[in-house]
Formats: C-alpha cells, sequence, structure tokens
C-alpha cells in the first residue's frame, strides 16, 4: 500500500472559452482558453493505490461509483499507476456537480495532484497542468490560482497552462447565481464535439478567440474592468451561438439564465459596471468589482432568492494538504 496523498484544487470560470477538441486522444484543444481560479468552489482528494485491491473504488461525495460511472478516473489513473495498482480514491466536491460550475476543472486538477503524489512522483506545476488536461481540458487551468491561460499548443508536451497573475491584485469578483443545479444534459464534451462537426461558423471562433486573448491580455495588466468584461460577455455568447448554430441545435440557457442577462443590462444601463459569463449549463456568472457586491447581490436575492446567489473571489492554485 503506498501512503495516501491529499489534493484541493479550485474550479476556474473561463473569460475566453475552451469550446472544442483539436485531438481528442490527446485531449488537445482547437484553441487557447483564458480563466480565473475561484476561491468559493473546490474539491478535494484523497488517493492511495493498494496492491491488495481488485478493482478501483472511487468515493464521490461519500457515494461509492459504479465501475462505469468511474471509467473516466480509472482511465485517468492508468496514467500514473504504481505496478499497475489499483486505488482507494475519496473525493469530495465543494461545487454543485455538472451545473455548469466546472466541477470538472476542480475535480481533475486535485485528482491530478493526489493520484501523482500517492504514486511517488513530484511533478512541477506544468506537468501536474498537462496531467490535468488528460481528464478534463478545463482542469488544466485549475492547477494555477488566479488568472491563468492555457496555450493550445501542438502536442503532449506543448498543451499546458501558465499563470498570467496569480495574486489578482485587483478588487474584483465573481457572483455565480445557481439556477439549476441539477445534471446537464448536453456534457460539455458531446456539446463542444457536436460544435466543432455541425456549427459553420466554427472556424470564425477560432479568430474570435485569437482577437480576444489578444485584447483581454493587456485588459487584464491594465485593470480595464470594463473592457475585460465587454470581452468575456461577447466570447461567452458568441460560444453559445456555436450550439445554438449546431445541427442539431441546442443550448444551455434557461428561462432564468435570460433572466439574468437582462437584469445585468439593466444595471449595466443604471451604471452598475457588471458582465456575465456561462458555460455548459443555465448558471450564470457575473464578474463585477467589489465595490458594487451590495446592489448586484441584493438584485440577484430579489429575483432568484439569496440562496441562490454566491459571491466568490480570485482563488488559488493546487494545494497539498498531504502528502508521502
Ligand atoms: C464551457 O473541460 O468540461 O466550461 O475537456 O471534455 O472535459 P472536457 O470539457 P470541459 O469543458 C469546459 C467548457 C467550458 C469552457 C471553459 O471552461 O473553458
Amino acid at each position: 500500500m503506498t501512503p495516501a496523498a491529499t489534493a484541493r484544487a479550485h474550479t476556474n470560470i473561463a473569460l475566453v472559452k475552451y469550446w472544442g477538441k483539436a485531438d481528442t486522444t490527446q485531449m488537445l484543444p482547437q484553441t487557447s482558453s483564458l480563466s480565473l481560479t475561484l476561491d468559493q468552489f473546490y474539491t478535494d482528494t484523497t488517493v492511495q493505490f493498494d496492491s491488495a485491491l481488485t478493482a478501483d473504488e472511487v468515493t464521490l461525495n461519500d457515494d461509492r461509483l459504479s465501475p462505469q460511472a468511474s471509467g473516466k478516473v480509472q482511465r485517468f489513473l492508468d496514467l500514473v499507476r504504481p505496478d499497475g495498482q489499483f486505488a482507494r480514491v475519496q473525493s469530495t466536491n465543494h461545487v454543485p456537480t455538472a451545473a455548469g460550475l466546472a466541477s470538472s476543472a476542480s475535480a481533475f486538477a486535485a485528482l491530478a495532484g493526489a493520484a501523482s503524489r500517492a504514486a511517488g512522483l513530484d511533478l512541477t506545476r506544468t506537468e501536474l497542468s498537462r496531467l490535468a488536461r488528460h481528464g478534463s481540458g478545463s482542469a488544466t487551468r485549475s492547477i494555477f490560482g488566479g488568472f491563468a491561460e492555457w496555450t493550445a499548443g501542438t502536442d503532449d508536451q506543448s498543451s499546458v497552462a501558465h499563470p498570467i497573475d496569480e495574486t489578482v491584485d485587483w478588487p474584483i469578483a465573481v457572483v455565480a447565481l445557481v439556477l439549476n443545479a441539477h445534471q446537464k444534459k448536453v456534457s460539455s464534451r458531446q456539446g463542444m464535439q457536436s460544435s466543432v462537426d455541425t456549427s459553420p461558423f466554427y472556424p470564425a471562433w477560432k479568430d474570435v478567440v485569437a482577437h480576444d486573448l489578444a485584447a483581454i491580455r493587456p485588459a487584464i495588466a491594465t485593470h480595464d474592468f470594463q473592457q475585460m468584461g465587454e470581452i468575456l460577455e461577447s466570447n461567452a455568447m458568441r460560444m453559445h451561438a456555436l450550439t445554438l448554430s449546431a445541427n442539431p441545435p441546442f443550448t444551455y440557457f434557461n428561462g432564468d439564465s435570460l433572466v439574468a442577462m437582462q437584469a445585468v443590462q439593466d444595471l449595466r444601463d443604471a451604471g452598475t459596471a457588471c458582465y456575465y459569463t456561462l458555460d455548459a449549463g443555465p448558471n450564470v456568472k457575473l464578474f463585477c468589482q467589489t465595490k458594487d457586491l451590495p446592489k448586484i447581490t441584493q438584485t440577484m436575492a430579489d429575483l432568484f432568492g439569496s440562496e441562490h446567489v454566491i459571491v466568490a473571489h480570485p482563488g488559488p492554485g493546487i494545494q497539498f494538504l498531504s502528502s508521502p
């Protein structure tokens, strides 16, 4: 039995989205992407390899997963298993699972950290980012705190994230509106593949991302909130245009998503700078400045109930809570 290792990773929200793979085996994306790691949503994962086990035992939030449900985790562990040993994996998700709050990002980043340490590997953060990518693309970025950029790269070696600004000395916040915490119908994996294969606008998306990345980097560097907000909002809407233009078309929005987007527009019209983004689910995430939090959280609580409004701030990169 190897000593157990425990890692904590936080989720991240993309400002310039990853939406499509160039290589599904190596998990190489079509484009680079850029995100902010958040403090409120994280996963703690403990891994221990044991030669006495005859299969991996995976527990998520105290529920033992069936071999089918843990398939992705088993394939991920194959990348690091010492002497082919199976593992005991215990994971606690402090994120509404599969609700578009990117739980796979924190899950596979934490798993990369815990599994590699339990296997006796002492990987650099770049190596952890590369390993995490094989579990889930967005996990590539969750190894780092604050703003991080995942460079698409051209092969396994070059497709990794790097930090842009880990400390984020800038009073910004993200307000997450949990409008539906249930499992999503079209997974991000299926949704992005369908967009790549069938949206006639997909080629234009690659140009959009290149343009948005070039513009958002200086906006972050100079703390130009309005410029950053305008880019992240239009990037999200253009990503969602790829789902609406796929064949068959689909959308992650629900009625409340549209209500929230309109409310943000109204806040802006009344002089409060605030911008929205959505991932592969109906939940809306608002980027704002901390000085405007009281007004924004009150507005959203009036619409959706205060229990559906969660305030997050920039969060840290991967942490090892216990390690051999
Ligand atoms: C909309 O990382 O969940 O959140 O690589 O197939 O596991 P897989 O997909 P995943 O996709 C995230 C998509 C997104 C945008 C983003 O986080 O960049």
